[in-house]
């Protein structure tokens, strides 16, 4: 705002000089005989005001676009400063860990719908910031041929796999878990080829990079990436498809269609607030 007040007093001041310079050149007209000194004079006169006018012209140019310069620069740099300190200032005041958020389920059961509809994708739309989501499912690890037994057969270790493969390929939980809630609501149909690409392209996944996925090392690579989820699932002690666990301790159970061992709660409030307090704890 100073500059504003100082650009009025500069302008005053130049015209000043300009109207000053005009009394400096009177008396000529009474010496008749010396005309052409008369003349010369005035023409000095008149140029010298030109060039007091012209320098002092350039000069409130100068002044004024000056102090245009100054100010764009101190209204740029306030915003500039203040972008500065949010992004040094907050992120080392305040600097969370993403709370550790898994649901354990089986493609093809109905405990696993209920409970990724019910809370854990209401409770991740609100929170999916301050979260690391994990989807991992349940199985038997066979010994034999290095596979995994499915409660619901050989198809719904297939769509576990295919589940596995939108997780890897598309970490972001928007993606992934929007797909697979999109074939949970349909489980019976797992792993039925129209369902998976109508699911694919609902949520902007690429159905061949799925495929590809699945099938890579002929079917090898998929169910590496099953016998590994089913061994996290089970050293954290999970057996039961639907279990929600957050910060690595069990949050709910979704099991015959009713929620147990919820100790906080099993509303999306509960989980919600859940997080929001362990995110917002002490490192
Ligand atoms: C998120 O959790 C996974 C395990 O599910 C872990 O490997 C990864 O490092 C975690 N990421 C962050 C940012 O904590």
């Amino acid at each position: 705002m100073d500059e504003k007040t100082i650009l009025p007093t500069t302008a005053p001041t130049a015209t000043n000089q300009t109207i000053s310079a005009t009394p400096s050149e009177p008396n000529n007209k009474n010496q008749n005989g010396r005309d052409r000194h008369a003349l010369r004079r005035i023409l000095v006169a008149l140029c010298f005001m030109m060039l007091v006018w012209t320098l002092c012209g350039l000069d409130m140019e100068m002044d004024l676009e000056d102090d245009d310069d100054d100010a764009l620069s101190v209204w740029s740099l306030d915003p500039l400063s203040l972008a500065t300190i949010n992004t040094i200032t907050v992120p080392q005041t305040v600097e969370h860990e993403p709370v550790a958020l898994e649901a354990h389920i089986m493609s093809k059961c109905p405990d696993a719908r209920d409970c990724l509809r019910e809370l854990v994708l209401p409770a991740m739309q609100r929170v999916y910031t301050k979260v690391n989501f994990t989807l991992s499912f349940i199985g038997t690890p066979t010994d034999s041929d290095d596979g995994v037994a499915c409660k619901h057969g050989a198809e719904e270790c297939l769509g576990n796999i295919i589940e596995l493969c939108a997780q890897k390929l598309y970490p972001d939980p928007k993606s992934f878990l929007g797909f697979t809630m999109c074939l949970t609501k349909n489980y019976e149909e797992i792993p039925q080829r129209s369902l998976i690409e109508d699911c694919a392209l609902e949520h902007a996944i690429d159905f061949d990079k799925l495929n590809e996925c699945a099938t890579k090392d002929d079917g090898a690579y998929g169910i590496s990436l099953l016998r590994e989820s089913v061994k996290r699932s089970s050293a954290a002690g999970v057996t039961k498809s639907c279990t929600v666990r957050l910060d690595n301790k069990i949050f709910c159970i979704r099991d015959g269609g009713r929620w147990s061992d919820c100790p906080h709660g099993s509303s999306v409030n509960d989980l919600v607030l859940a997080v929001e307090k362990l995110y917002g704890r002490e490192q």
